[in-house]
């Protein structure tokens, strides 16, 4: 199933990151997956690799993920949109819309238990419009049974060092939901 869906992404032209990408990077890890985190799109590295967090970011994420014996073989990582924005920028609102049915089918797919968004991008889309990821990251919102939360990107977490014990604050808090939820990935 996983395979046909990353086939049709993978020639996807719907909006026009399609012109400007090498790769499509659709997302890694395993087809049935409890935990599952989502940035906000491919930057340089992912785009010349075509898998996501390789950069950099990546490089962080891996090490965050081992302060609470995570690694990313036992967790899906996927983006909100599959194709590199020009020079980093934010994916527009109307590029989001374009790609995140793909998402949306890789969860419906994948059946997930939490879903833990990285940075605002991703928040805002997946929890809620209004979330403000100062304010908000570490919090959990329940729907249909899938627990949500957000903690700050790695690449915001590389420019300014003053945030990472908020994250480290939210991975013990991801790493308490694990066992609350008796999930051992
Ligand atoms: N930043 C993201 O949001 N996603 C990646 O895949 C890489 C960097």
């Amino acid at each position: 199933m996983m395979t046909e869906l990353r086939k049709r992404c993978l020639s996807c032209t719907a909006c026009p990151l399609s012109r400007t990408r090498t790769s499509v990077v659709f997302g890694v890890g395993p087809e049935r997956c409890d935990v599952v985190f989502i940035g906000e799109g491919p930057g340089q590295q992912e785009d010349l690799m075509g898998e996501p967090f390789v950069g950099a970011a990546g490089k962080l994420l891996d090490e965050m993920l081992s302060i609470i014996d995570l690694g990313r073989h036992n967790c899906y990582i996927a983006n909100i949109v599959k194709c590199r924005p020009p020079n980093n920028r934010d994916p527009l609102p109307e590029e989001q819309d374009a790609c995140i049915g793909y998402l949306e089918q890789q969860l419906s797919i994948l059946k997930p238990k939490i879903i833990v968004c990285l940075g605002r991008i991703a928040a805002q889309r997946m929890i809620r419009p209004d979330f403000r990821i100062t304010r908000d990251h570490g919090s959990w919102t329940e729907r249909n049974g899938v627990y949500y939360t957000a903690m700050y990107h790695p690449s915001a977490l590389l420019r300014d060092h003053s945030k990472r014990p908020d994250a480290f604050s939210d991975l013990l808090s991801l790493r308490e939901k694990l066992q609350v939820l008796q999930i051992h990935p």
